[in-house]
């Protein structure tokens, strides 16, 4: 069975009087309470916060009392932080181009980010020309990255274009409906990122700790891997830790290195491999 981490502990909150209206509406779509101005019991606020004179933007902050990952800036979606522009950023050479498949002069394969996420390899691809469906499953995170591709949009308008967000959902139930899995062409690159596994890292990046804090460590990463390869016509790529073992331990095609971590490439036989093995639940 799918596991879908609950939003516990949540609320939704605002900076300003202005947007009070903007957090009803949220609130009401996640199913969450708008927080009380003053002690509210819950742990996390999910908030609009100022974002210049007239925009706002989406932000996760841990406010439970004591809580390790409490206080400094909230975690957010920030697309446009990531370069990709400079002739390093604009390089197909990175590893997660070079495992994806994109290469000068051939046409950008279409991309299933099954775990996108707040979005940065989503953007990356995207950036480089791939049309990326962006799935992601825990509500929070989603409401997060769907205003991280609002804002991104407004400064690269055709990137945002190539991404497809469908509503918060699990990746096999994604990979269920004709519109994600039968596009023409159909999807050739099926990218995994599962939270990394084992002991966490006392240097995780803050916005990685608060995410694994709230969507936990994927337990059932394995199983994404065959519906992945049944939906890709050519290649999954799974992104892991240097040392950790291969996803569903099945052993890659090819491995691109990245910094402290890898990508594990499937394509050809051993994509063919995963195709024929029974699902994992
Ligand atoms: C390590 S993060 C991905 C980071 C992302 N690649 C990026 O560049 O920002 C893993 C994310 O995958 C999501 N996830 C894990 N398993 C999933 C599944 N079966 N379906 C959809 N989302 C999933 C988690 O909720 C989490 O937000």
């Amino acid at each position: 069975m799918a596991t879908v981490p609950p939003v516990s502990d949540a609320a939704v909150a605002f900076d300003r009087p202005a947007d009070r209206d903007a957090a009803e509406r949220l609130a009401a779509e996640l199913g969450l309470p708008v927080a009380k101005k003053f002690r509210d019991p819950h742990g996390l606020h999910l908030v609009w916060a100022a974002a210049g004179e007239t925009d706002h933007q989406l932000e996760l902050r841990v406010v439970a009392p004591g809580h390790p990952l409490r206080g400094g800036r909230g975690v957010r979606s920030d697309l446009l932080k990531l370069d990709v522009t400079s002739p390093a950023g604009r390089s197909l050479r990175t590893p997660l181009l070079k495992a994806a498949g994109v290469k000068r002069g051939a046409p950008r394969p279409r991309v299933l980010d099954l775990t996108a996420g707040l979005g940065e390899d989503t953007w990356l691809l995207a950036s480089a020309g791939c049309r990326v469906v962006a799935v992601e499953r825990h509500p929070l995170v989603h409401a997060l990255l769907a205003d991280g591709l609002r804002r991104a949009a407004v400064e690269a308008p055709e990137t945002a274009d190539r991404i497809t967000l469908p509503p918060a959902q699990d990746a096999r139930t994604a990979l269920n409906q004709a519109d994600i899995t039968a596009a023409n062409p159909p999807p050739a690159v099926a990218v995994i990122d599962p939270m990394f596994p084992g002991p966490r890292k006392t240097a995780e990046r803050k916005a990685m700790a608060v995410l694994r804090w709230i969507a936990g460590d994927d337990p059932d990463a394995d199983g994404l891997l065959k519906p992945a390869a049944d939906a890709a016509s050519r290649r999954v790529v799974v992104k892991r830790p240097r040392a950790a073992p291969p996803l569903a331990g099945c052993p890659p095609t090819v491995v691109h290195g990245g910094r402290g971590l890898r990508f594990d490439v499937y394509a050809g036989a051993e994509l063919e491999k995963i195709r024929t093995l029974h699902p994992i639940i």
